[in-house]
Order: structure tokens, then C-alpha cells, then sequence
């Protein structure tokens, strides 16, 4: 039998950096394949290389149906019938949907400006194929991440492509949309075609996959069929030990003294009447489906969005927070869920990037002390192990879970009373996650009071101390680690829901 493509000896170095090293990988026509590895371990690379993106150094071979080709550019990839979903969102904010679907395409222009009736015509036509649910007219810069990156599955699935390339597609989708994304994906996979799939979310990779292919620091480690493999074969050949289950939170003791006291906090748009209370040495989370207002609390306490109504105090003191300026100062700390739009300087290294939230403690009569810096970013590197040759690499050059740990470092080393941690792990791999919990733990029990927020439950469940469970706009309810279930959680997410909105959610 013909593979539909292999990938033979692909190699690629980067100044300081051995990405890969003679990788072999097959995709088998009408399947799925499953590509894991740790955070760096080169996956996004290597399907950069076979999308045209990087060129593999000499002596690697790309072969599609039997026959060698050289990929040249991405638009070449995509005549051949290869097609990409990038780790990272590549979406033009000041855009429309329909705008960002058709950019770049023949046939979206007319004369010298595009002909946009004719766009959001197509762009209907393909959510409609495609049962999402999305306004073509919309700006981009309106909508939330998890959108985006529907309007990118749309995208890359409009292009009739026979090989389909999916780096991390749900890194910013709940459950839900993730089952939609399935469906899409068993639509799309047909005895002509076949998919890659990189994610750090087993249980997805094994809902979803017929094989699993692994890379661990730029070498091919091994492939296994998902039916007769358990997950946990399939981690410690990603990360060469064995990697514990999911535990419950070694439950710290958590003080009386409350940190941070919301109350009654609403916005024009979403929220209503929020009030809950985080004390000294507590890890909160908060559930919910998208759309439940979880990022908008996060972003209303860290006056990045306005409210209405609503007071936030910290150690009994009321603030005045009107900007994320004013939270920074009052001793709050915000982990975006978006970290392309809010969290990092891309062509800055990870020194500057590791400090950026901290500056005035690394100055002297405001000269920014080097050695200091780099000796601060290096402990974190370390800590967090951050795949890179050193603090000076750029962050752009680092893969998306590496960009994902100097963000985090950020947090930690900026000293802040309250940290609030928007999806902390999203791209984080099954091995480094655990290191981060217990970095969080450590955080709590110093006695800071933390905020995590997560689509993931079992995530919610290992960190948090309380749990606070939000349907449109409002918390529905609040339940102790020790009450929590994934079932009651999602019971109550989507019943809050259902009341809310007068229909089943
Ligand atoms: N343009 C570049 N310049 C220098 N180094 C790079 C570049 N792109 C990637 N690298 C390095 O190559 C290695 C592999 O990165 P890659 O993005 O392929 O990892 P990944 O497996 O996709 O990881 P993740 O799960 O975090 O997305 C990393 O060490 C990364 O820092
Ligand atoms: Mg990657």
C-alpha cells in the first residue's frame, strides 16, 4: 500500500537550535495521525516544513502518493493539496470574518479592491456547509479567541485540500466546540484523504486518532495504533519516564483572611451582579462553557474592561481600578488567555519578556540592571524547563508552549497579591503542566490569593481550592474541591444556561 505521504529524514537547524533530526513519518490514506511530543519537541516544525513554510536541511524527502516533490512556498503546499491550521492564529484583527477567509486569494478581487458582497456571500456559504455559526460582516478584533479559531478550521477546510494539517486546533475550544470540530474532522477524512493532529489533550488524541506518531527533542521515537494503546504508553514515550495521573490538589491550608473581595461587579454587556471572595493562600477557579463570562470577570478586575456597576477591594481596602494600569498597582497580576494579542513582545528575547511586568524592581535610578535580569530569567528557564539555546533567544523563535512559559515566568516574577491565570496551560505539554500546578501551589502557599480559569476540568479540579461554576454572565453556583465532580460542573454550566437563555444550550 502507497502511504498518501512520507516524510523521510527530515532534518532542520536553526542557529543553536537542532530542531529535528532525520525524522521519519507516514500518513496512510482515510487516516488520522496523531503527532505528540513535548513542548519544542518540533512537531510545528516539522509540518512547517512539509506546508512550505521553512525548507528541511539537505537530504530530507517529502513524498506524496508514491511521488518525491519539493515543496516551495505555501502557496505551492496548497496546489499540491497540503493544507495548514497554525498553532497560531493567523487572523487580521481590523478585518471582517470574511475578509480573513478570502485574503490573498485569486478570485476574492475584483479590479483593485476586493468585492466584499461577494465575500460574505462565500463566507455564508461555507459556515453554512460547515454548521458554525459565525457572522462574515463581524470584525475579528470583536471576537473572542475561541472563534478565531473556527474562522481558521473554515478556512483551511475551504480549501478542498487532500491532506489536512491541524497544529493544536483546540487549544482555545471547550468541549462542545471540540465535538463539533470532530464531526468536521470525520466529515473531511475520506479514503483520498488524511489529517495530522497535534495536541497536548490525550483524551482528544485518542478519541480522534488511528495511529499516534511521537517526536521527542527533534528525534522520531515510534508510532502506535491508538485502539490497542493506552495514553499513558503513549506520554512516557513523549517524554521518556512515566508522568503521574491526574491528582486532586495536596489541599494547603487556605487562611480566613480574605485578598480580594468582588462584589456586585456588572458590565453593559455580560456580567451580572459577580461577587465572590479569594483568601490568603487560595487557588479559585472558575468553570464554565465559552461564553459564560470568565474571561470577562478576569478582565473587569484587571480593569481592562469596564463595569457598570461593582467594587473590588484588596485586604479590605477599596480600589479605584479603572485600568489595567491601576490593577498592576494594586497588586494584581492577569495571565491573558490571548497571548498573541496581550501577553508578549514577539521580537523581543525572553530577558526583556520575563521582566516586562516588573521593570521598576530591575532598575536603579532607572538604568535596568542586565545581570540581574538575565540571572532572574534564567531561573525560570530552568524551572519551567523552556526548551531554548538561552535568555537571548527571541521569543518568536521559541515553539508555542515555550512562548506560553516566559509569560507565565512573567507573572511569577512580577510580585502581585492576586494572580489571575486566564487558561494557564493552553499548549502546555502533559509533562511541564504538572510543574506549573505546583509552581501555582507554591505561589498559594506564600500566601498569595490565585484565580485560575480553565476550559479544562480536570485542570480546575487538580488546582483549585473552590470552584466557581458561571452560566451567561453570572455564577450559578460555588462548590468546595471536595463537593466538585466533572458531572455536577457541567450540570450546573449547562443548566445556568438553559435558565438563561430560555432554551438548551
Ligand atoms: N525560527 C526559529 N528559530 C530558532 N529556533 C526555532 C525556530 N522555530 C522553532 N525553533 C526551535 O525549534 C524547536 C522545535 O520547535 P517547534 O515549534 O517545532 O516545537 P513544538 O513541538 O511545536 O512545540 P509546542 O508543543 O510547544 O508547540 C524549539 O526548540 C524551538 O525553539
Ligand atoms: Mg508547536
Amino acid at each position: 500500500m502507497t502511504n498518501l505521504l512520507e516524510l523521510k529524514g527530515i532534518s532542520k537547524t536553526f542557529p543553536g537550535v537542532k530542531a529535528l533530526s532525520n525524522v521519519n513519518i507516514n500518513l496512510r490514506a482515510g487516516e488520522v495521525l496523531g503527532l505528540c511530543g513535548e513542548n519544542g519537541a518540533g512537531k510545528s516544525t516539522l509540518m512547517k516544513i512539509l506546508t512550505g513554510i521553512y525548507t528541511a536541511d539537505a537530504g530530507g524527502e517529502i513524498w506524496l502518493n508514491g511521488e518525491q516533490v519539493q515543496v516551495q512556498n505555501p502557496n505551492h503546499a496548497r496546489d499540491l493539496g497540503l493544507s495548514i491550521i497554525h498553532q497560531e492564529l493567523n487572523i487580521i484583527p481590523d478585518l471582517t470574518v470574511a475578509q480573513n477567509l478570502y485574503i490573498g486569494r485569486p478570485g476574492s478581487h475584483t479590479g483593485s479592491f476586493i468585492s466584499d458582497a461577494k465575500l460574505v456571500k462565500s463566507a455564508r456559504e461555507l459556515f453554512a456547509r460547515l454548521n458554525m455559526d459565525i457572522d462574515p460582516t463581524a470584525y475579528c478584533r470583536d471576537l473572542p479567541v475561541a472563534r478565531l479559531q473556527m474562522v481558521e478550521i473554515a478556512r483551511a477546510l475551504s480549501f478542498d485540500s487532500r491532506i489536512l494539517v491541524m497544529d493544536e486546533p483546540t487549544a482555545a475550544l471547550t468541549t462542545r466546540e471540540t465535538e463539533t470540530l470532530f464531526g468536521l474532522i470525520r466529515n473531511f477524512v475520506t479514503p483520498e484523504t488524511g489529517l495530522i493532529y497535534i495536541s497536548h489533550r490525550m483524551p482528544e488524541i485518542e478519541e480522534i486518532t488511528d495511529r499516534v506518531s511521537v517526536l521527542r527533542d527533534g528525534e522520531y521515537v515510534g508510532t502506535v495504533n491508538t485502539k490497542e494503546t493506552e495514553m499513558r504508553e503513549v506520554i512516557s514515550l513523549m517524554v521518556g519516564r512515566e508522568v503521574p495521573a491526574d491528582a486532586r490538589p495536596k489541599t494547603s491550608p487556605v487562611s480566613d483572611e480574605v485578598v480580594l473581595r468582588v462584589s456586585d461587579l456588572s458590565t453593559r454587556k455580560l456580567l451580572k451582579d459577580i461577587s465572590f471572595e479569594v483568601r490568603k493562600g487560595e487557588i479559585f477557579g472558575f468553570a464554565g462553557l465559552m461564553g459564560a463570562g470568565r474571561t470577562e470577570v478576569a478582565r473587569c478586575v484587571f480593569g481592562a474592561d469596564h463595569r457598570v456597576s461593582g467594587d473590588i477591594e484588596i485586604n479590605g481596602r477599596k480600589t479605584s481600578i479603572h485600568s489595567a494600569r491601576d490593577a498592576v498597582r494594586a497588586g494584581i497580576g492577569y495571565l491573558s488567555e490571548d497571548r498573541k494579542r496581550y501577553g508578549l513582545l514577539l521580537e523581543q528575547d525572553i530577558k526583556f519578556n520575563s521582566v516586562l511586568t516588573s521593570m521598576e524592581t530591575f532598575s536603579v535610578a532607572s538604568v535596568l540592571q542586565g545581570r540581574k535580569i538575565a540571572r532572574e530569567a534564567e531561573e525560570y528557564v530552568d524551572k519551567l524547563r523552556t526548551r531554548t539555546p538561552s535568555v537571548n533567544q527571541l521569543l518568536r523563535n521559541l515553539s508555542g508552549g515555550n512562548q506560553q512559559k516566559v509569560i507565565i515566568a512573567k507573572w511569577l516574577i512580577r510580585d502581585s497579591e492576586v494572580l489571575i491565570f486566564d487558561e494557564p496551560t493552553r499548549g502546555i505539554d502533559v509533562g511541564a503542566k504538572e510543574e506549573i500546578y505546583e509552581l501555582l501551589e507554591e505561589l498559594a502557599a506564600q500566601g498569595k490569593a490565585i484565580i485560575v480559569i480553565s476550559s479544562e476540568l480536570p485542570e480546575v479540579l487538580r488546582l483549585s481550592h473552590r470552584i466557581a461554576v458561571m452560566a451567561h454572565g453570572r455564577i450559578i453556583g460555588t462548590l468546595t474541591n471536595e463537593e466538585a465532580t466533572q458531572e455536577n460542573i457541567m450540570e450546573l454550566a449547562t443548566v445556568g444556561q438553559t435558565e438563561a437563555n430560555g432554551e438548551v444550550a
